[in-house]
């Protein structure tokens, strides 16, 4: 199996999901190689709620690594899990729009998209510097 859909599958087990009983697991590869992996940890009051993806960015950044080039994210079964909408606005901060982003759909299979495929036209910091230059 793929060295990055196995982290992502293993640190599924790490997940604290007592209200959703959701597992995620995701899994990130620097440019240099390195992989920091991340599981969701929920909250009693819901959207105090960690996703397992913030928790990769947040582990890579920690460490002083900004620059990604591949990112996995798995549930552990066939259910179209992709990150979500905040998700994929915390990797663009980092994250090229051409970051390849497998979504682990089990047994082997695979679906792949670009971040830009999956958040076009991103909020960004070039974003924040034509506002405050009209
Ligand atoms: N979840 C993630 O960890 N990442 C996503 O981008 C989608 C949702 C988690 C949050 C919650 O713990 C559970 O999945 C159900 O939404
Ligand atoms: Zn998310």
């Amino acid at each position: 199996m793929d060295q990055l859909i196995e982290a992502a599958r293993d640190v599924l087990d790490d997940a604290h999901v007592p209200y959703s009983e959701y597992r995620v697991g995701a899994a990130l590869r620097t440019a240099d190689g390195t992989v920091y992996t991340g599981c969701n940890i929920e909250n009693a009051n819901y959207s105090n709620s960690l996703h397992a993806e913030e928790v990769a960015v947040a582990e890579a950044v920690k460490n002083g690594h900004r620059e990604f080039d591949r990112l996995v994210v798995t549930s552990g079964v066939r259910d179209g899990v992709t990150p979500c909408g905040m998700c994929r606005q915390t990797l663009s901060e980092f994250a090229a729009d051409d970051l390849p982003v497998v979504c682990d759909e089990g047994d082997g299979e695979t679906s792949e998209y670009t971040l830009g495929e999956l958040l076009p036209n991103t909020i960004s910091e070039g974003t924040l510097d034509d506002a405050n230059n009209v």
